[in-house]
């Protein structure tokens, strides 16, 4: 469902910088006047992907050509791969010989993969430049435009380099879902399903009941996000909660050799964690049931279909593991979840408990 006409506009205050998230349909034709308006840039690189750019690429150059800024592009492969090494070394190169300065600006037109490899070049090009993200996927839209983190892959792992950095504006425009694949459309809901079981129960009833607009389900999750990373940018408290599916669901993405989506990952470790709670005495099986019910009518994997063994040498490899305890977001109702500290051997149980 969509509706049109209304911009919403989310306001996200954190401490490093305060910016709006703007959403509506044919907010591309924008991109130009906001650059104009928060920043005094003269350059512009717009980062984009391969399938993208075709559909998007020249209306953003005409916008932000229009606004009177002189602009360059890079596209990059689609896929996951393209967030690694060699795409932001080839990125950094790219800003250098374009003579990009500290007040010029980086927009990133795309997915998750676009917006986090585009990110982290705004972040470290000349220790940070000015960047503004137009995401393209309703994952995007709802998660990885939105807080600031910025990260590429190495070969040890997902999201291994990386740097908090906020943009200057997200602007969201829903018009270009409509050319998103519907598999890809559905990874997306993952997240917006995560964000319900996390912390909106009424959020989850629309869901099910299918009576809300794409714009809502938007708007809703960034009001979410907003609020726990202004509490919580750097991600040492509360902003852990948005991590809910995250840890099995990693393990999950890595070991299906990245054939699933992230989004698709998400929900099998959603799944799983729904399944321990219940035998950890945490959920009720009711609520396990929606949880997994609902994410079946959004057409997502609920798994798991790989060994515990290999996903919790994997887990155990993960990034977010401080000082031998790593942190666990586990649902206690909908729209309640709780952040529990573990050590490798309660892990282990956590893990072996989400199979039937
Ligand atoms: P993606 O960026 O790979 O895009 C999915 C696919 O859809 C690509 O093939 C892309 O070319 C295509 N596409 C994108 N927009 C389109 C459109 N409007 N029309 C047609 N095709 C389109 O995937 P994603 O799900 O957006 O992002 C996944 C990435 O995001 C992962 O790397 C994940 O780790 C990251 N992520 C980051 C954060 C964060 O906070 N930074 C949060 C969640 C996920
Ligand atoms: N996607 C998780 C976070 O932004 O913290």
């Amino acid at each position: 469902m969509t509706d049109t006409g209304k911009t919403r506009t989310v306001r996200v205050a954190t401490e490093s910088r305060s910016y709006d998230v703007r959403i509506a349909s044919d907010l591309i034709q924008d991109i130009g006047s906001t650059i104009q308006n928060l920043t005094s840039a003269k350059r512009c690189v717009l980062v984009s992907g391969e399938h993208v750019f075709p559909l998007y690429g020249e209306l953003a150059l005409k916008s932000i050509r229009s606004a009177g800024l002189d602009v360059a592009e890079i596209v990059f492969p689609a896929g996951e791969s393209t967030k690694g090494l060699t795409c932001y070394g080839e990125l950094l190169n790219y800003l250098s010989e374009q003579r990009l300065t500290r007040s010029d600006c980086l927009v990133t037109l795309g997915g998750g993969v676009t917006g986090d490899l585009g990110g982290f070049a705004a972040a470290t090009y000349q220790r940070g430049i000015d960047y503004i993200q137009v995401p393209t996927t309703l994952l995007a839209m709802v998660d990885s435009s939105v807080g600031g983190k910025t990260a590429i892959n190495l070969p040890s792992g997902k999201n291994q380099a990386g740097a908090f950095w906020q943009p200057l504006c997200v602007l969201c425009d829903t018009e270009m879902l409509h050319t998103l694949p519907e598999r890809e459309l559905r990874a997306g809901y993952a997240e917006v399903i995560k964000y319900a079981v996390m912390g909106d129960a009424d959020l989850f009833d629309h869901l099910q009941l299918r009576d809300i607009s794409t714009e809502e389900v938007i708007e809703t999750c960034v009001k979410i996000k907003a609020e726990i990373v202004a509490e919580d940018e750097r991600d040492t408290g509360r902003r852990r909660l948005l991590n809910l599916g995250h840890t099995f669901g990693h393990a999950v993405e890595s070991i299906s050799g990245y054939e699933l989506l992230h989004g698709e990952a998400v929900a099998v470790g959603l799944a799983m964690i729904s399944r321990s709670a219940v035998k950890m005495g945490k959920l009720d099986p009711f609520s396990r049931d929606a949880i997994l019910r609902l994410l079946q009518d959004y057409g997502l994997p609920t798994g798991p279909e790989w060994d515990a063994e290999e996903l919790f040498g994997l887990i155990r490899a993960d990034k977010k593991l401080t000082s031998g305890k790593l942190h666990l977001i586990v649902p206690k109702a909908i729209g309640w979840c709780e952040i529990v500290a573990l050590n490798m051997h309660e892990l282990r149980y956590w893990l072996e408990a989400a199979y039937d």
